[in-house]
């Protein structure tokens, strides 16, 4: 069974059954990272190319390491030193990418949309990396890959986003996510971070961090998305770390084994104290860790795909847009 979709772009993509799929061939390619040769033969012959419009660490690294853990070949596109400089479009960037053959393309872009806008002009795989405040897909997979692989559940278990959700693309796809898997999710955070179009989420909404902690699972903390920020959306940094910081004081509100994550980069002393950011209800690097394995499964399932629609013709100047069957 592969996925029937051929691109990875939301959350939504994907059903349940699918979404197991995803973090169980991640628990099989996760022992690969421990070897001393830390490479597979999977995906030999496979182009991976990583087009990158904003800044990243994990993200991109964890894409390039899966893909060479997987034997395929990676490309790394530096959009500064690219034609993009020179006024080529997104769509003929990567369409001149696919003439050369790329199989999957791993595209971060400040536009919501702008990875389903390649993806249906395309026949290569697209992979959404993060799409402005959209989504971020593989993410929400390495979390519930993290949160299962330590709780050995998703089922039931009360997780709490705190913070900029209005901004997050994190919060949506986990949102979308752990609601699929029969999680409950509450989120807390100032009001003017809260999104109008929560009440259609089926969250529940706190405000004050400490009623929102107890009894929880799970606490997933949320980095201020100063970026996307255009207007001031809380008095002070400091404001907001007393009101919305996860201190060991806080912390305490909450299940003893709780598990403290972040999608990183953290804003040590703003919505994290050092102390909690490093303690023993932190996993936010394994977090990290289990990135290389989620973005494995997703390129290897989304390759299988690929392989079985071989048949189909590339060409840049028409290119045909493909659903999967549900091919094996
Ligand atoms: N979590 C995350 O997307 O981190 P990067 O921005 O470093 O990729």
């Amino acid at each position: 069974m592969g996925l029937k979709s051929k691109d990875l772009i939301s959350i939504k993509d994907l059903d349940r059954n699918e979404l197991r799929l995803i973090l169980d061939t991640a628990e099989s390619f996760k022992e690969v990272g421990a070897r001393d040769i830390k490479k597979v033969p999977t995906l030999r012959g496979k182009t991976v190319v990583n087009l990158f419009f904003e800044p990243s660490t994990r993200t991109r690294t964890s894409f390039e390491l899966a893909a060479k853990r997987l034997s395929a070949d990676l490309i790394n596109i530096a959009v500064n030193s690219s034609s993009v400089v020179k006024g080529e479009t997104l769509v003929d960037t990567a369409r001149n990418l696919e003439a050369m053959q790329a199989d999957l393309i791993v595209v971060r872009h400040p536009c919501a949309g702008a990875p389903a806008l390649l993806a249906g002009k395309m026949a290569s795989a697209v992979i959404n990396a993060g799409d402005g405040a959209h989504e971020h897909p593989t993410q929400a997979l390495l979390d519930l890959f993290t949160i299962r692989e330590r709780k050995k559940t998703l089922e039931g278990l009360t997780v709490v986003i705190v913070g900029d959700i209005l901004h997050s693309r994190v919060a949506r796809s986990a949102i979308h996510a752990l609601k699929m898997v029969g999680s409950s999710v509450r989120v807390v955070g100032p009001p003017t971070m809260i999104p109008r179009e929560i009440a259609r989420w089926d969250v529940e909404v706190f405000y004050q961090y400490d009623e929102a902690l107890k009894g929880a699972d799970v606490v997933m903390i949320l980095r201020l998305q100063l970026e996307r920020q255009g207007r001031s959306l809380f008095p002070t940094i400091r404001e907001y770390a007393d009101l919305y910081g996860l201190t060991a004081r806080r912390l305490a509100m909450a299940k003893d084994d709780v598990l403290v994550m972040h999608p990183g980069p953290i804003n040590r002393g703003v919505e994290i104290a050092p102390e909690v950011a490093d303690g023993i209800s932190s996993v936010i690097l394994s977090q990290t860790t289990n990135g290389v394995a989620v973005r494995m499964a997703v390129l290897y399932l989304l390759s299988m795909g690929a392989r079985a629609d071989e048949q189909i013709t590339r060409s840049s100047d028409a290119p045909t847009p493909r659903a999967r069957t549900g091919e094996a």
